[in-house]
Order: C-alpha cells, then sequence, then structure tokens
C-alpha cells in the first residue's frame, strides 16, 4: 500500500462513502482514487457494491455520506449530466446501447445530449480542442465504422462493447467509468479491449475499470482496489497484488 502516496495527482478521489438504495445499505465506508493518466481496477466478487460505487461516481444513486471530488471539485449532490459534463462517461455493465437506434445515432447521442444541455464545462471543457469526433471514433474503431446505418441489436457483442466505448468518447471524457466491459466476450476480444484501454491511456484518458476477469485487469491497470461488503479489503499494483497470491485467493476466491 506505500505506493499508494507516491502517485502522482488524483482526477478522482473519493473519500469514505456510505451509499444506499432505501434502506439496503450497500457502500460501507469505501475510498479509493485514480490518479490522472491511469487505469484504475477495481475488482470484487458478485454483489459486492461495484456497479454501486460507480453509480455513486456517475452520480446516478449518490452517496448520503462521504466525499467524491473530480479535479477537486466536489461532485456529491451534483445530476449526472452535470458530471457527464465536468468530463466523466459511463460504459455501463451490459453496454446498452440503443438498439433500434443505428450506430451512427448511437455515437451521436452524448454530444447532442450535452450540447443541448449547454456543452462540457470546467477545466480542460469547453475551448479546449475537443479529441473525438465520429470520423476519430471511427478511426479508433474501423469494426464499428463499417456499419454506422446498421442498427445496433445487429452488432455482436464486441461489437457492441466498441459501440459502447465509441459512444462514451464521444463526450470526450477526461474519466472513463467502465463496468465489465469483458463480461460475455470471446478471449480474442477481450484482448482487443486491453489493447484499447492501453490506447486510450495513452492518449491521456484515465479509466476506473470494474472487472471480474482478474487476468485483464492485472494486465492493464497500473493499481488495483479489491472490494468485498461495500469496503475495500486489499489495495496495491498488480506486481504487489501478484506477489501476495494467498490474499487474492482469499478475496477474490481465485488461484492465480
Ligand atoms: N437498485 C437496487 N435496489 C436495491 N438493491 C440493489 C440495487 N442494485 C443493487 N442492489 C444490491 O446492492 C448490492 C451491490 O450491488 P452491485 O450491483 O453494486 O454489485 P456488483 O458488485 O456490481 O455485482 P455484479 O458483479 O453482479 O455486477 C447487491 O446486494 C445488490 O443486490
Ligand atoms: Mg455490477
Amino acid at each position: 500500500m506505500a505506493a499508494a502516496d507516491s502517485r502522482p495527482a488524483d482526477l478522482l478521489a473519493i473519500e469514505d462513502i456510505h451509499t444506499y438504495y432505501g434502506d439496503s445499505y450497500v457502500l460501507q465506508g469505501l475510498s479509493l482514487r485514480v490518479a490522472s493518466g491511469t487505469i484504475v481496477a477495481l475488482l470484487g466478487r458478485n454483489g459486492m457494491g461495484k456497479t454501486t460505487l460507480i453509480r455513486s461516481v456517475a452520480g446516478l444513486t449518490p452517496p448520503r455520506r462521504g466525499r467524491i471530488t473530480f479535479r477537486g471539485s466536489d461532485v456529491v449532490g451534483l445530476p449526472p449530466y452535470r458530471i457527464a459534463q465536468l468530463g466523466v462517461a459511463l460504459v455501463p455493465q451490459g453496454r446498452r446501447t440503443f438498439p433500434s437506434l443505428t450506430v451512427r445515432e448511437n455515437l451521436q447521442m452524448p454530444q447532442s445530449t450535452l450540447a443541448g444541455l449547454g456543452g462540457r464545462t470546467g477545466p480542460g471543457g469547453r475551448g479546449r480542442a475537443e479529441r473525438w469526433s465520429l470520423s476519430e471514433v471511427v478511426r479508433e474503431f474501423p469494426q464499428i465504422g463499417d456499419r454506422l446505418g446498421q442498427r445496433a441489436r445487429n452488432l455482436s457483442g464486441g461489437e457492441q462493447q466498441m459501440l459502447a466505448i465509441g459512444r462514451a468518447l464521444m463526450a470526450n471524457p477526461d474519466l472513463i467509468l467502465m463496468d465489465e466491459p469483458s463480461e460475455g466476450l470471446a478471449p480474442v476480444i477481450v484482448q482487443q479491449l486491453g489493447a484499447i484501454m492501453r490506447r486510450l491511456r495513452s492518449q491521456g484518458h484515465s479509466i476506473l475499470l470494474v472487472e471480474q476477469n482478474v487476468g485483464l485487469a492485472m494486465e492493464v491497470a497500473d493499481y488495483v482496489y479489491v472490494i468485498a461488503t461495500g469496503r475495500v479489503t486489499c489495495a496495491g499494483t498488480p506486481a504487489e497484488l501478484d506477489a501476495q497470491p494467498d490474499l487474492m485467493a482469499r478475496h477474490l476466491g481465485i488461484e492465480r
């Protein structure tokens, strides 16, 4: 855990958050940080609160207690569109593309929505060169570029995941929240996904990656948190965690 304090400045800082669904107490004092330009992975078994953490950051299920700061500004209590305008994009679990819309319409959705709400705001927002346009997303994901006129429902699982990531990029985020992007994908597509995440990091994006695929997370992440019942149970660089296989086995129920 010593490495935690020597990491570069935080883009996202989550401090002791407590998040509920009604009376159901899910995140029970969770803290984590995402340094600028890094990939941070969040591992945990089913139902441990990974999606709830993503929802807490995106403003969909705000915590009742605790702080979440993005580039130093408090975001708890802001509506989701405001958090998106600050530069946080979500690639939701299960992709959630719009099946009856075309690939092009899916990609254009965030830009038209954000434009209607006044565009990106804050540092790095309006006025900076907007990096991602339809043609740049198509260049990054040629598979979906060939299918812009088709309905999203006709894409394969891998293509739908590329579309979900492309759609998030169209909002020009600094931080991309990815909730189990490898779920249900063939190993060769998971490898492609890893390469995409590394490329996005090299282009200056930061990623908070929720995964059940421990291999993928350990391969791409700069730092890893393991959560159980709404709390961080262990954390470290992939190398630090690899050096303690018994710890990983205990917290994730897996052998590495
Ligand atoms: N909308 C909701 N209302 C009530 N309880 C919920 C709701 N969504 C999730 N929960 C509960 O909160 C807990 C954490 O769920 P969450 O979806 O965050 O887990 P997860 O780690 O993302 O799991 P998975 O790996 O299956 O996606 C679970 O016990 C779940 O049943
Ligand atoms: Mg989940």
